[in-house]
């Protein structure tokens, strides 16, 4: 168990709000072990987390394990759907001696754990215990399943353990954009799935997402197809878009009137969530990235497709994302050396081209504040 460090001295990871002011994060946040738990109690822990999606629930009577933040929070899971059909997400941990409980999908009726029989049902009630008929007030609350707050996004579920609002605070601007696509509908494609091992803090991966500024210096192919002197940054509460417009004759959206960006050609829309993930949409469907530490210097990347429409696979930006990975990994690799310099003290932003990055920089100096709770969810 790793204890959390008992003073926050030397943790003040604050930014300047006024961007053309700001210099970047302290460099400690890169390097030091306290800070990097810290963060896991103080960013992760406190924000939603993708779980997966639930084709795997979708009738009565169905169990589904899943793993909050695997590498990070290790948080084991259970998604059950009761045979009335109301989902919940409870503890996958047996309130008895702490066995896991569910190890595969399955249909059941009820949950029984198989180290020593304690039963609970599918609201995480516990119903049945063996050889506990002289314990002295059992059941009591603590004896049921601890359900744990779930959010839902068209098919792609998302669990917290303290969140700091509610999952529309981190989702609302996204579906308020991109609401008009069919979510529900986006199939999965595991053929297309992806786990990428970056030799570097998840955050250096994470601010390299979240500027355009690289594209023209790094990823020389991706800047033929999408016009770089238009693409943009929007700030939100706890997330952001890139909006990237297609070059002429390359591949783009055909926007309904309903979308606040009817008229314009746009290539690919990067939503990024605090703190760790992306979602991708192009004109096929959703590409999902899960950013999970697995350590301080080392990073695991889940791409995860969700297709719409398979005959727009091959062309535009989304049609060559695994160059575009290696491309930006060993820049970020590169930099994870260069941070850990005894000379580099961190840098500044460009106010006109680094506004993302500047943005999750407070929100992580936010969270990381020591008597925080972020406010105003
Ligand atoms: S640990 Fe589950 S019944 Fe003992
Ligand atoms: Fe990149």
């Amino acid at each position: 168990m790793t204890r959390l460090p008992s003073s926050d001295a030397g943790h003040d990871f604050s930014v300047d709000a006024d961007i053309t002011a700001a210099a970047t994060i302290a460099p400690s946040f890169y390097v030091d072990e306290a800070a990097h738990m810290l963060a896991r109690e103080r960013v992760f822990a406190r924000s939603w987390q993708w779980i997966g999606d639930l084709a795997e629930v979708a009738q009565p009577g169905s169990l589904s394990p899943r793993e909050m933040l695997p590498g990070c929070l290790d948080e084991p899971l259970l998604l059950a759907r009761d045979a009335a059909g109301a989902l919940r997400c409870l503890s996958n941990v047996c309130t008895h001696r702490g066995n896991l409980l569910v190890k595969a999908p399955c249909r059941a009726e009820q949950i029984r754990c198989s180290y020593h029989s304690r039963r609970f049902d599918l609201r995480g009630q516990m119903t049945f215990m063996p050889e506990f008929d002289r314990a002295k007030n059992f059941p009591s609350p603590a004896d049921h399943l601890p359900q744990v707050p779930l959010g839902r996004f068209g098919d792609l579920a998302f669990a917290a353990i303290d969140p700091v609002g509610p999952l529309e605070s981190f989702l609302g601007d996204v579906q308020e954009r991109i609401g008009w696509m069919p979510l529900a509908d986006f199939r999965p494609d595991p053929s297309r799935n992806r786990d990428y091992d970056v030799a570097a803090h998840w955050a250096l991966y994470v601010e390299n997402y979240l500027e355009g500024f690289h594209v023209p210096f790094v990823h020389a192919d991706l800047n033929q197809v999408i016009d770089y002197g238009s693409y943009s940054s929007e700030l939100f509460r706890y997330a952001n878009l890139q909006l990237a417009l297609a070059r002429d004759g390359e591949a783009a959206f055909e926007l309904p009137p309903q979308s606040p960006d009817h008229g314009q050609r746009v290539a690919a829309y990067y939503f990024w969530v605090f703190p760790n993930l992306m979602l991708n949409f192009y004109p096929w469907g959703l590409s999902l990235n899960l950013v999970q530490p697995q350590g301080i210097g080392h990073t695991r990347v889940a791409f995860r497709a969700y297709v719409w429409d398979a005959s727009r696979l091959d062309g535009g930006a989304g049609s060559a994302l695994h160059q575009v990975e290696m491309e930006d990994e060993a820049v970020v690799q590169a930099v994870q050396r260069g941070v850990r310099s005894r000379w580099y003290r961190g840098g500044r932003y460009s106010p006109t081209r680094e506004q993302g990055v500047h943005h999750f920089h407070r929100l992580l100096g936010e969270f990381m504040a020591p008597t925080s709770r972020a406010a105003g969810a």
